[in-house]
């Protein structure tokens, strides 16, 4: 597990920094826009101040990102700048993930809370916390998956157009979570699209119920609940159309091992929660496994720990190169 060790938010100006930021899942199921959770795997962010501005994307999941100057993480690195009355007009970026593209886990969250994180240390953290849950925030329109970014564990959050509250809860010791993730893509734009404009006042008061109580069966550790509590009438019965295999596993997974399961965000990945003693853990991956087979989807299966940090700040970027840092050759 990486994490802070203690050397969290250094408050002075740096020329260079590294930052490691989770993935998450957003919903949970019944807390649509709402409800999010930090996972163990991992994009990171090195930014300096530089001569001249350059971007460097590496590994397979970022093919295709802009790397000039209209690149979402020098923008928004920009924007922190900006508010923060600093100016740092060119930079370094480089940037590495293990967060798949646009399959529910929240890649493109964690890039935009590393770039203003980033940008953040670079001001000797001028701006709060809270405000960068706010930019980031404006940008995505829901606080789900960068307020599980930024600020790690379970998050519930609310976001009125202006102002954004957020608040964290360590996930429960025994949880681990096993995601199970199709080989296409799925846009959030097309699986909004798919979603009602009205519910009914019984669906409302459905997801009210489960919502609620999911959040006081994770704050509580009363994982029996979870079941009962991460049912969803609000967006995954529409979404269902648009992931193969996705109906049947909502409706089985309990019972092959799963306490709870529910698409990840928007998706087309799903998320079983699972007691991490539990000796269903090799059955539950089988069968959602060849739930999608059936189907004829290929995918891959993935165990995550909850993590209870969001993002972890490297200081030191001389001694160690940063693939070192980020392929854990180094652990600080
Ligand atoms: N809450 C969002 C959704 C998460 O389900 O559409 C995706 O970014």
């Amino acid at each position: 597990m990486i994490t802070n060790k203690g050397f969290e938010k250094i408050d002075t100006p740096r020329k260079a920094v590294r930052v490691a930021i989770p993935a998450s899942t957003a919903n949970l199921g019944p807390g649509f826009d709402t409800l999010g959770m930090a996972l163990g795997l991992y994009s990171w962010i090195e930014m300096k101040e530089a001569a001249q501005t350059s971007i460097t994307l590496l590994g397979d999941q970022l093919y295709g990102i802009p790397t000039d100057k209209t690149n979402l993480i020098y923008k928004m690195a920009q924007a922190v700048f900006r508010k923060a009355n600093v100016s740092i007009p060119e930079l370094e970026i480089t940037m590495y993930s293990d967060i798949p593209l646009t399959r529910g886990l929240g890649s493109s969250a964690s890039a935009l809370i590393g770039a203003l994180a980033a940008a953040n240390a670079l001001t000797g953290h001028v701006l709060p916390d809270e405000e960068l849950l706010h930019m980031a925030t404006a940008f995505e329109k829901h606080p789900d998956n960068v307020g599980a970014s930024l600020y790690g564990g379970i998050v519930v959050a609310t976001w009125d157009g202006q102002h954004a509250n957020c608040v964290r809860i360590t996930p429960p010791t025994e949880l681990q979570a096993l995601v199970i993730i199709p080989d296409f893509q799925l846009s959030t734009t097309k699986a909004r699209e798919v979603l009602p404009t009205q519910l009914s006042m019984a669906d409302a008061i459905y997801n009210i119920s489960r919502s609620s109580l999911l959040v006081a069966a994770l704050y509580s550790g009363k994982l029996h609940l979870i079941r009962e509590a991460m049912q969803d009438r609000l967006h995954q019965p529409y979404r269902a159309t648009l992931v193969p295999g996705m109906e049947q596993i909502l409706e089985q997974a309990t019972n092959h091992g799963a306490l709870g399961i529910a698409l990840s965000g928007a998706g087309p990945t799903m998320i079983a929660f699972v007691d991490r003693h539990s000796a269903q853990k090799e059955q539950l991956a089988h069968y959602l496994m060849d739930t999608m087979k059936a189907q004829g989807i290929t995918a891959s299966t993935l165990w995550l720990e909850p993590v209870t940090e969001g993002v972890i700040y490297y200081y030191d970027t001389e001694t160690y190169s940063f693939m070192d840092i980020v392929k854990g050759e180094v652990r600080l």
